[in-house]
């Protein structure tokens, strides 16, 4: 689902689960900063609304939209040779909690696979399927975790701190290439697709109870992060760990 013709000189931003949530108001946040965009994720309906939103926003952004489950290898290097145009920034942020834990070793083994492929596999394939296109030199790769990632939360906490060990091994083996590889590790963001089904006065007050500023992050403020780590600024920042949490872990990752 392309949806624009024109050549454009702008950086292109590759964004996973760029339709909802953090990932699209990323989008919405780099758009603004000059770059035009890719977004992918799995329900067409939310990429193509996230797209219209992106273009009453920001008329001179091109915005191309590609439907892909980022779990399948195949699905994945469909999308990326579907991919228009210069890749400067990829934005992992597709992911989300699997919950489900079934009984036994079964139930364990199912619930961990589950959230390896939805918050690691995701990253790691479109990463190494884009990795030869990203902009040498000055490209940047920023992958989406957790604060769950460094206080422990089952099979998706362990998923996310994945994410940081492949992270930094990537950043130090791209840093000669002159790009930067980086984390963002966001604490309760609750108007997102990601806390839809469990948004309810309990675990509002439970998670606000850990948090020091005693309120919620925003899409826009983990955007902010990601604008920092995207833009001219974040050139020398690399192999690290960015926390957006209100002070929840106060730097103790
Ligand atoms: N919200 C929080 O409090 C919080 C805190 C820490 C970390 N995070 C992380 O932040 C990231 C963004 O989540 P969010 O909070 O913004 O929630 P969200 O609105 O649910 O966003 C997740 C996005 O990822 C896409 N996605 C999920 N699985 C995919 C797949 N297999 N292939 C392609 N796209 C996929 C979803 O679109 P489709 O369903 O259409 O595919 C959706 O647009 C996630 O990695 C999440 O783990 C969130």
């Amino acid at each position: 689902m392309t949806t624009h013709t024109e050549a454009s000189v702008r950086p292109q931003a590759v964004i996973s689960g760029g339709g909802s949530g953090i990932g699209l108001a990323s989008a919405l946040r780099l758009a603004r900063d000059g770059f035009d965009l890719c977004l992918l994720g799995r329900r067409e309906e939310v990429l193509r609304q996230a797209a219209d939103r992106i273009r009453e926003q920001t008329p001179e952004a091109r915005v191309q939209c590609i439907v892909a489950d980022l779990q399948d290898p195949a699905q994945v290097a469909r999308a990326a040779a579907e991919i228009d145009g210069s890749v400067d920034v990829l934005l992992n942020n597709a992911g989300g909690n699997v919950l489900d834990r079934g009984e036994g070793l079964e139930g364990i083994a199912e619930h961990f696979e589950a959230n390896f492929r939805l918050n690691v596999l995701t990253a790691v394939l479109l990463t190494e399927e884009l990795l030869p296109r990203i902009a040498r030199p000055g490209g940047r790769i920023i992958s989406i975790s957790s604060i769950a990632a460094l206080r422990g939360a089952n099979g998706y906490g362990a998923a996310k701190a994945a994410i940081h060990g492949w992270m930094m091994g990537l950043a130090e083996q791209l840093a000669p290439e002159l790009i930067t590889v980086n984390s963002i590790a966001p604490g309760f963001v609750p108007d997102t697709g990601f806390w839809d089904s469990r948004r309810t006065p309990e675990t509002i007050a439970s998670r606000l109870a850990q948090i020091p500023m005693n309120r919620p992050g925003t899409p826009d403020e983990v955007a902010g992060a990601v604008a920092y780590l995207a833009g001219p600024e974040g050139g020398w920042t690399t192999g690290q760990i960015l926390q957006v949490n209100g002070g929840a872990l106060l730097g103790r990752g």
